[in-house]
């Protein structure tokens, strides 16, 4: 799939078909080239703890508050942030705000690979960070900072709203 085809049919679905699994292969790959994803200083400070252990994936969906899709899906992908990492070269701004960049680009990278594999995911920020910490027994320091349910798509890809460019677009010509 052409890049520009993963972005126009990229689109946060919730429902996954259930009898149709993921192999673990196909999330290695995704993730292998996710990791081609921009990092302030290239310093990657990132993990992810990729789940299908479905009591896991319960607690998660518990910890999101109910977000169901996250229960359904084959995987869950956890992206956590290693602000530390960003700190010791860029202080404040690497702790407070490349990690959050940095990931957020990995995030993105993963949604549109994804689709090369007609995957569909969905962005999941919306949870209890401190018990998604605890239910991936993550060490003191690291954030989950966002969940990626990943499977194949069991509701048409809906196109939501955007504003237009003329309303949030300012040239400096
Ligand atoms: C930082 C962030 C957090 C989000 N958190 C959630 C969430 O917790 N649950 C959810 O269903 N969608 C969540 N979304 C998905 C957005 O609702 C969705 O991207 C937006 O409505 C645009 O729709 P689209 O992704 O289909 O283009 C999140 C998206 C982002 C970028």
């Amino acid at each position: 799939m052409e890049l520009l085809d993963a972005i126009r049919t990229r689109r946060s679905v919730r429902k996954y078909e259930a009898g149709k699994d993921v192999s673990k292969e196909t999330i290695q790959k995704i993730l292998e080239l996710a990791l081609n994803a921009p990092s302030a200083g290239n310093r990657q400070p990132w993990r992810l703890h990729v789940v299908k252990n479905q009591l896991t994936k319960k607690a998660l969906c518990e910890a999101a508050f109910g977000q169901k899709f996250l229960e359904e899906a084959p995987w869950v992908i956890c992206v956590v942030a290693v602000p530390e990492e960003s700190a010791a070269r860029y202080g404040d701004r690497g702790r407070n705000l490349y990690c959050i960049q940095d990931t957020a680009a990995l995030v993105t990278y993963i949604m549109l690979i994804a689709r090369e594999f007609n995957l569909d995911t969905c962005w999941v920020g919306a949870f209890d960070e401190n018990r998604a910490n605890e239910i991936l027994d993550l060490p003191a320091g690291q954030r989950c900072v966002a969940m990626i349910p990943i499977g194949y798509a069991a509701e048409p890809r809906k196109d939501r709203p955007r504003r237009s460019l003329g309303e949030i677009v300012v040239f400096h010509e």
